[in-house]
């Protein structure tokens, strides 16, 4: 999926237009490096997170993903990426209250998402009503807002009222008022529901959010540290975030996985589905990444919470596809690709504890902005705590410098390649 090819372009090598040789040989007499995905090329550094791609392991400032998953409160990885360090009992009571007292969002913005379309989708209405949030915001003597770590617990908050707010204005309902006295997790299934969830469903979403907090340089905290470098503010730079993460490379790929299990109905269908996909060119949404060459190692705590929400509600439907998905992918992708080593991904599971959860498949990658927006803060704290604006250069392949041309000279000699 190389995307739409710009006019213009050496698409496949091809050379651009005449007296300009192929791209590798402009970039050898330059010198010049181009990595047009910047894969393996380290724009920054961080201390927040590392991606281990190759033994599949993720660490959140020296902490195993697999014990934070197991033991640690979405709460007190907010605090930890936020604060450097895991919480005392003191500092997480007053992480849980700050985070409680600003769970409420502003009335104008409530009324704002009862006057958009009922169509509209869920990742537009949170990306609007976020940067909207910055109109609610304080600013300083310079007329600035305030980029600091109060105004990230705000964000980080505020996320699961829009997004529980959204799910019940476009089905017809009013919002319900955040409960103080809920975990983040219990409280967004209560804010969708108006009821306390069970502690298992509560679990399910902290896992959740745990695993997805933060993830190194990934596409969507790259935008958010490069609209930081700017010096543009908080606001600013986690509404890039948003909008980087919904493309189906990205976030949107857990709501495309869900899409998937739909499709297949049923686990005996999922090889068919497997090899018609690949067939046409396409590719199965939730495998593979950029960083892992093994299984993502959030895949396995989403498993175990697919199966246990599967048990919870006697209905293992959703959890059976997407493990037979997973099988039949592994087989058929190891079989075509043999040379790509191309696992599970953290949107793979997604699909099938979400649906459990009664969540819409649309407002998957919603969930996914909300656990982030810990990292994404996080990030652009730090980005801006040391900054430097990040300008990369670009290697033109153009037309060599030229006359003007007067327009009624223009036809001929645009036809001919100018
Ligand atoms: N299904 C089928 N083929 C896949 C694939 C998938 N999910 N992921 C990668 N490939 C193949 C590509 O087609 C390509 O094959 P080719 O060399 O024959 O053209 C090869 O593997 C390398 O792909 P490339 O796009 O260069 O790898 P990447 O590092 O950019 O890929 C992703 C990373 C995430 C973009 C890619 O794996 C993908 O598109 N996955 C599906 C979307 C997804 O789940 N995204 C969420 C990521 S957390």
């Amino acid at each position: 999926m190389e995307g739409r090819p710009i006019p213009g372009y050496p698409q496949n090598k091809k050379p651009l237009i005449q007296g300009v040789s192929l791209l590798e040989d402009l970039l050898s007499t330059t010198g010049t490096v181009v990595d047009r995905g910047l894969e393996g090329v380290s724009v920054g550094s961080t201390l927040l997170s590392n991606v281990e791609g190759q033994v599949g392991r993720l660490t959140y400032r020296g902490y195993d993903i697999d014990d934070l998953a197991a033991n640690s409160s979405f709460e007190e990885v907010v605090h930890l990426l936020l604060y450097g360090h895991l919480p005392t009992v003191t500092e997480l009571d007053a992480l849980k209250r700050e985070l409680a007292s600003r769970r409420a969002l502003p009335a104008p913005l409530i009324s704002a998402m009862q006057s958009v379309p009922k169509t509209a989708w869920p990742m537009d209405v949170m990306r609007t009503i976020v940067s909207g949030l910055g109109l609610f915001s304080p600013v300083n003597e310079k007329g600035e807002h305030v980029s600091d770590v109060h105004t990230a617990i705000e964000l980080i908050a505020k996320m699961t009222t829009i997004l529980a707010a959204w799910d019940r204005i476009r089905r017809g309902l009013d919002p319900v008022e955040p409960r103080a006295d809920l975990s983040h997790a219990a409280n967004f299934l209560y804010m969708r529901t108006g009821k306390v969830p069970a502690d298992i469903e509560a679990d399910a979403v902290n896992t959740y959010l745990v695993l997805l907090a933060d993830h190194g340089y990934n596409a969507s905290t790259f935008s958010a540290r490069v609209t930081a470098s700017t010096r543009a503010d908080i606001y600013a730079a986690v509404t890039s975030a948003i909008a980087t993460l919904t493309g189906d490379l990205h976030g949107g790929a857990a709501t495309a996985s869900y899409t998937n299990i739909v499709t297949i109905g049923t686990p005996e269908n999922a090889e068919k589905f497997v090899r018609d996909t690949l067939a046409r060119g396409e590719r199965i949404m939730g495998m593979g990444h950029r960083e892992y060459r093994v299984r993502d190692p959030r895949a396995k705590h989403l498993e175990a919470m697919a199966r246990k929400l599967s048990e919870y509600h006697g209905d293992s439907h959703w959890y059976a596809i997407a493990r037979k998905l997973e099988d039949e992918s592994n087989k058929v992708l190891q079989e075509a690709k043999p040379d790509r080593k191309i696992y599970a991904n953290v949107d793979f599971y997604t699909a099938p504890v979400l649906a459990d959860l009664g969540i819409p498949g649309d407002e998957f990658v919603c969930l996914f902005a909300c656990g982030r927006m810990a990292g994404w803060t996080a990030h652009v704290l730090e980005q801006l705590a040391d900054n430097r604006l990040i300008r990369p250069q670009v290697a033109y392949v153009g037309p060599p410098a030229g006359p003007y041309l007067p327009i009624e000279q223009r036809g001929a000699i645009a036809a001919a390649g100018r």
